[in-house]
């Protein structure tokens, strides 16, 4: 099929789909991976927490009860933790009704399930180890399943995977334990504070309220671990006015829900 050129375009923003094309399919499933692909988009953002029993799965809260119907199927269990729920349990979930009843039995898919539909989509990865101060160990973990599904190799580190964490620690260990792969830091560090976080960070991803032309020019004139100048992606932007002011900025990449009117808006 005629596709992949969503994001190709060097002199515009690359587009990632947060937590899938979350605006049309149930976020951070497969169903919202499937849609992004189906739009064109190669890049999609997810985020990642631990089982109770150390199961890398994708969901973005961490209280289960908003996008899924744990409440319901576990009534005594509160407070609806990912944390306290077994990989086993949280399987039987279903993360698609809120969202609307053609979705109904969607499951919270773990990150093997995740990548391995990714791998057959042809789509790349921004990945958000999401409250790492919950989840010991997760960064490890995070990269054992990575690895174990082929995504640690050359092709996949040299520019189809990303690593992302509002949790400095994590980003640095990350760095640490896989000095190869691509990192970024979620959030807007000061001026004064980045080169600190260009030691372990490719890319500075701050939320689009508040950032400026000026902010993104001085991340650009910073080089990351890799020897590249450091890149700013921006989120979570789901209208055409803030994409094309965040393409204004100068930003690398926009993080938005609704690939599609990104896309429509920063090519207009
Ligand atoms: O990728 C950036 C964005 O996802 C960070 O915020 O809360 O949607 O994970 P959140
Ligand atoms: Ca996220």
């Amino acid at each position: 099929p005629v596709r992949r050129a969503a994001d190709a375009a060097a002199d515009h923003p690359r587009v990632y789909a947060h937590r899938g094309a979350s605006a049309y399919a149930p976020e951070n499933t497969l169903a919202a991976v499937d849609r992004a692909d189906a739009l064109g988009f190669d890049w999609v953002e997810n985020d990642v927490q631990l089982t109770r029993d150390g199961v890398v799965v994708v969901m973005h809260d961490t209280d289960l009860r908003r996008t899924t119907n744990a409440e319901e199927l576990f009534p005594d269990r509160a407070p609806w933790a990912v944390k306290d729920f077994t990989a086993a349990e949280i399987s039987r979930l279903d993360a698609g009704s809120w969202f609307g009843p053609a979705y109904a039995g969607t499951r919270v898919p773990t990150l093997r399930q995740y990548l391995k539909r990714l791998g057959r989509n042809g789509q790349n990865l921004l990945l958000e180890i999401k409250s790492p101060e919950s989840y010991p160990g997760i960064e490890r973990a995070t990269l054992r399943v990575l690895d174990e599904e082929g995504w640690l190799d050359r092709s996949h580190v040299r520019g189809r995977l990303v690593i992302q964490s509002f949790g400095a620690d994590s980003v640095r260990t990350v760095h640490a334990l896989r000095p190869d792969v691509v990192t970024g830091f979620l959030g807007a560090p000061t001026v004064s504070e980045l080169p600190a976080y260009a030691a372990f960070a490719d890319q500075i991803n701050p939320s689009y309220t508040g950032l400026s032309g000026g902010y993104v020019t001085a991340v650009h004139a910073l080089k990351g671990p890799h020897g590249k100048a450091l890149q700013v992606n921006s989120w979570t932007v789901n209208d055409a006015a803030a994409a094309r002011r965040v393409e204004a900025m100068g930003v690398d990449g926009i993080i938005t829900n609704a690939p599609d009117v990104v896309r429509a808006a920063t090519r207009g």
